[in-house]
């Protein structure tokens, strides 16, 4: 099966432009990825068609945002195969989710628990377990990596047991590109550590198709839309029905009660009673057509046009010799983060900006795992399926030029 990239791009509008005198290379999609004109139609058919709130109106534009709406959560759930739409709890992002969960554990958690995290986390899976530990006593454990970038599996089951209450993972690395084997690993947890809940970060890993959080077998498999070809400001918490069903209330308000006096309140059914407040329905409802476009494309092939970035972007790597690849392992999706001898990542980021061609450079909200890794930071291009083997070539082109502007 073939992956037309070029039909492709043609959907994606940001892309046709210039930048610094050069056709744009956007190989910052681990950060955000570009929006589809399909998700941007169904933003503007909101706006111009049926902007109102949703649930609460007597009238027809009421209704039907709120039809678009709630279309949304039954396709984000049959996207990520959730065994019923009031397990899709919409957030404003990963790191919203994370929170909710994390808070909620915090009620629950006390001395002598441990919750386990890995090396690679993001900020965003790890501050809110830190936050949570500190607030009841509870112990955090640090399951290592090796120096690939891989989870070290065994060393990650030696800290399972029936102390553990909670076990957060990434799906894919955002720093390296590291899949964790997240359906075999939770299949551990749950044999060693029967007492824990299992949250798998999935801000990275949606994006590349294929979820299914029924076989993950999971509790919590969350997400961003905007690194999903949907809006900012919009995010899944999935949750397992009997796991959400008394989680504990984290925002309290309009839309989520069942009946509410002077003086006390009661609340309403799943997902509505850990959604308060007015949503982002216009976000709800590109992150609904996002997954939809997605869904529509032949995940292998895109699949497979992804590994081909890929392995062009190693094999142009292994002939720059003052290239070094930070993390190599086995598993992993297109992204290259590397550090370039004699070079800042923040100059090779600026010098190749002035050739059109976007990067992300730094820690990448992970600085525990540069320092364990014993880099200041990277250069890191991630690619997505709008790329092509061109724009791979012009990245090391791009970097040659910028090589030979510093060294
Ligand atoms: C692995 C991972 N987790 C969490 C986050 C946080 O996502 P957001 O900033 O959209 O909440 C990110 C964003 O880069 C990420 O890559």
């Amino acid at each position: 099966m073939i992956w037309d990239v070029e039909a492709i791009r043609a959907q994606f509008p940001i892309l046709q432009q210039q930048v610094n005198g050069s056709p744009l290379v956007y190989l910052d999609n681990a950060a955000t990825t570009q929006k589809p004109q399909a998700v941007l139609d169904a933003i503007l058919a909101f706006y111009t068609e049926c902007n109102s709130n949703v649930h609460r109106g007597a009238h027809k534009l009421s209704d039907e945002a709120t039809r678009r709406y709630e279309k949304a959560r039954d396709d984000v759930a049959a996207f990520i195969n959730a065994s019923s739409r009031a397990e899709v709890i919409w957030t404003s992002g990963t790191t919203e989710s994370i929170n909710i969960i994390a808070k909620g554990m915090s009620e629950r958690l006390q001395a002598g628990d441990e919750v386990v995290v890995t090396e690679l986390e993001h900020h965003a899976n790890l501050i809110p377990w830190q936050q949570a530990c500190k607030a009841s006593g509870a112990t955090l454990k640090i399951a290592p990596i090796f120096d690939d970038g891989s989870l070290n599996e065994g060393a990650f089951a030696a800290l399972l047991n029936s102390n553990v209450k909670m076990v957060a993972m990434p799906h894919i690395s955002n720093a390296l590109g590291t899949v964790n084997a997240v359906q075999k690993l939770t299949a551990q947890v749950r044999e060693k550590a029967p007492a824990a809940l299992v949250l798998i970060d999935g801000a990275q890993g949606v994006a590349h198709g294929g979820v299914d959080v029924q076989a993950i077998g999971a509790d919590f498999y969350v997400f961003s839309g905007h690194k999903l070809f949907a809006p900012t400001g919009v995010g899944v918490l999935w949750g397992r029905k009997s796991v959400l069903a008394d989680w504990p209330v984290w925002l309290t308000g309009g839309e989520m009660i069942a009946s509410v006096t002077y003086q006390d309140a009661t609340w309403g059914e799943l997902p509505n009673r850990l959604e308060a407040g007015t949503p982002n329905i216009a976000g709800v409802i590109g992150l609904g057509a996002a997954v939809n476009w997605l869904a529509a494309q032949d995940l292998v092939a895109m699949q497979a046009h992804e590994k081909l970035l890929l392995a062009r972007a190693l094999e142009l790597a292994e002939q720059l010799p003052a290239m070094r690849v930070v993390g190599a392992a086995a598993d992993k999706v297109a992204i290259l983060s590397f550090v370039l001898e004699g070079a800042h990542p923040a100059d090779i980021g600026f010098l190749l900006d002035r050739q059109g061609i976007a990067i992300r450079t730094g820690e990448h909200c992970a600085q525990p795992l540069m320092r364990r890794l014993d880099v200041p930071g990277t250069a890191r291009a991630s690619f997505s399926i709008y790329n092509t083997e061109q724009e791979v070539e012009r990245l090391f082109a791009g970097l040659k030029k910028a090589q030979s502007m510093l060294l």
